[in-house]
């Protein structure tokens, strides 16, 4: 007597037991791969902080969007690095903006890949500032204009979706953003496009590498006034309660892995799909640590991926997307 009737290693026995009972399994079309896209050609430079991954011009992002294709990814969201900053991030609307040019250019060459571009201004604005800057009467501070930052960001949603874009991905956090681009894009013609919120966006140390790559750190104060506090998650749900009225198609939390409590509230809160955004600073750790032998890279990234889908992420948002495709092949 005494011994253990439930014993839970019988199902663990072997690989083929394994499989049979593993709940979550990661694919390549479970991936959003994010890219940087800046002017001139022949660019292709590695960000320091993001080792692997790297600004292309044009002329050089049709090689990679080919390999990524190869590798099964179905999804790119992009980012722009563009020449001109000013106060209005005047860039991030125009027709012929580095986002905009990319997404025709990919769209040419891949009408099947899906194309997400993300909605902010922060890489345009010549203060960092995903919106519009103020300075407020009553307190003298400056700040970030609300209302003012919609027209703006409704502008370059608007002109992303006439560009090519499947999805726009607004990650600006101001209030009422997808309301204001739905009803941008409804009017325009673009009804059936749909935007994807970064819902729960939390004021992040882990933006780091990412601020670095896409030259947006804000030059003055923080985005703590329009980012949430990340001791939050009962406002969380708010926050994503309000996009999904706002008419909101899928529902984002970013960073992911301090937040997986989020992404699993989110899941049994709503119906839509939920996004996982594994940012570039935990992207950063993983390869530094890589990098010094301190780990195995390929085996903590397909845990940590696995572990994202587990908490209730349908997709994820992850610089890591080519090299886990490649390693769930079996290949090194
Ligand atoms: C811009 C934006 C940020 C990220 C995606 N879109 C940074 C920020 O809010 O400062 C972060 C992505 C990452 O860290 O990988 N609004
Ligand atoms: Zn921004």
């Amino acid at each position: 007597m005494g011994y253990p009737i439930v014993r839970n290693r019988r199902l663990r026995r072997s690989a083929g037991l394994r499989s049979l009972v593993r709940e979550t399994v990661l694919g390549a079309d479970d991936f959003i791969y994010p890219l940087f896209v800046t002017h001139g050609s022949n660019v292709k430079e590695e960000i320091p902080s993001m080792p692997g991954v790297y600004h292309y011009s044009l002329d050089l992002l049709h090689e990679e969007i080919k390999e990524i294709i190869a590798s099964g990814i179905k999804s790119v969201l992009l980012f722009g690095v563009p020449e001109h900053k000013d106060e209005r991030g005047s860039s991030a609307y125009d027709a012929n903006g580095i986002v905009q040019q990319a997404i025709r250019a990919v769209k040419s060459w891949a009408p099947e890949l899906v194309v997400i571009a993300d909605t902010c201004l922060c890489q345009f604005t010549d203060h960092g500032h995903c919106g519009v800057v103020v300075k407020e009467e009553r307190s003298g501070h400056t700040i970030v204009d609300n209302d003012r930052s919609l027209e703006l960001l409704v502008r370059t949603a608007v002109s992303q979706a006439e560009a090519g874009a499947d999805i726009i991905a607004p990650s600006n956090m101001m209030d009422g953003f997808v309301h204001a681009i739905r009803e941008g894009l409804d009017a325009t013609g673009y009804n059936d496009i749909a935007i994807m919120s970064y819902s729960v966006k939390y004021a992040s140390a882990y933006y780091g590498p990412f601020r670095d790559a896409a030259h947006s750190t804000p030059q003055f104060g923080d985005r703590k006034t329009y980012q949430m506090d990340p001791a939050n998650s009962r406002e969380a749900m708010r926050e994503a309660e309000a996009d999904v009225m706002e008419g909101a198609d899928m529902l984002m939390v970013k960073p992911a892995l301090a937040y997986l409590d989020v992404v699993r509230m989110l899941k049994e809160q709503f119906d839509l799909p939920v996004v996982a955004y594994n940012v570039s600073a935990e992207y950063a750790m993983v390869k530094a640590a890589a990098q010094n032998g301190w780990l195995d890279e390929r085996a903590v990234v397909l845990e940590t991926l696995t572990g994202m889908k587990r908490a209730g992420a349908d997709m994820i948002i992850t610089y890591f997307a080519k090299d886990a495709a490649r390693w769930l092949r079996g290949e090194d």
